[in-house]
């Protein structure tokens, strides 16, 4: 398959995806059971993620999507990174961030801090995919759908250019 200059093949069948999903749901089921999560799916790449996921999700919970945007800022880190859209108090809260992609784990942990500093009671992420140099960063992530190497994919909500995020499987790019 070719999204404009890239080549890619299948890599994750919707089937593997969706067992995945399953197995993540029921671990957080169980060490949620007798709470109240909010969760905050993180758009775009995560809304096919999340929506399988929250779907076998039977605790009370709540749901506020969330955008990251990036902007120039004067710190030595150079950008920096904010949430957008937070419509829901997470004073004291339980929060799941839903994920699809963790590479150099720089979104996560931006998002993160900016979390606690809000006060959330506790601050758990679920990650459909992780790779090699999150891995190597050791960025806590709770709930992990697969450990992959350092290839781009794309799919299931993931997109090469704002392309791909409509197919069912995973693809991963070729060279
Ligand atoms: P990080 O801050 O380096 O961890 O970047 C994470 C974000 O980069 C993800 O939420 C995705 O939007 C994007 N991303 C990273 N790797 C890929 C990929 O292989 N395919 C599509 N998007 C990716």
């Amino acid at each position: 398959m070719k999204i404009k200059d890239l080549s890619f093949k299948k890599f994750i069948a919707k089937s593997k995806v969706q067992q995945k999903v399953a197995l993540l749901a029921e671990q957080i089921n169980a060490d949620y059971a007798d709470k109240s999560p909010i969760f905050l799916p993180i758009l775009n790449g995560s809304f096919m993620f999340a929506s399988d996921l929250i779907k076998q999700i039977t605790l009370p919970s709540k749901i506020s999507f969330v955008k990251v945007s990036s902007y120039a800022g004067t710190t030595s880190s150079g950008q920096l990174k904010t949430l957008i859209g937070l419509e829901e108090s997470l004073f004291n809260q339980h929060i799941v961030i839903i994920e699809d992609i963790i590479d150099t784990g720089l979104t996560l942990q931006k998002i993160v801090e900016e979390l606690q500093g809000l006060g959330a009671k506790s601050v758990e992420v679920a990650a459909l995919l992780r790779k090699q140099p999150a891995r190597e960063k050791m960025i806590e992530v709770k709930y992990v759908g697969f450990e992959i190497d350092n290839e781009f994919v794309v799919g299931y909500g993931l997109d090469y250019d704002g392309l791909g995020r409509n197919l069912e499987d995973i693809y991963q790019s070729i060279v």
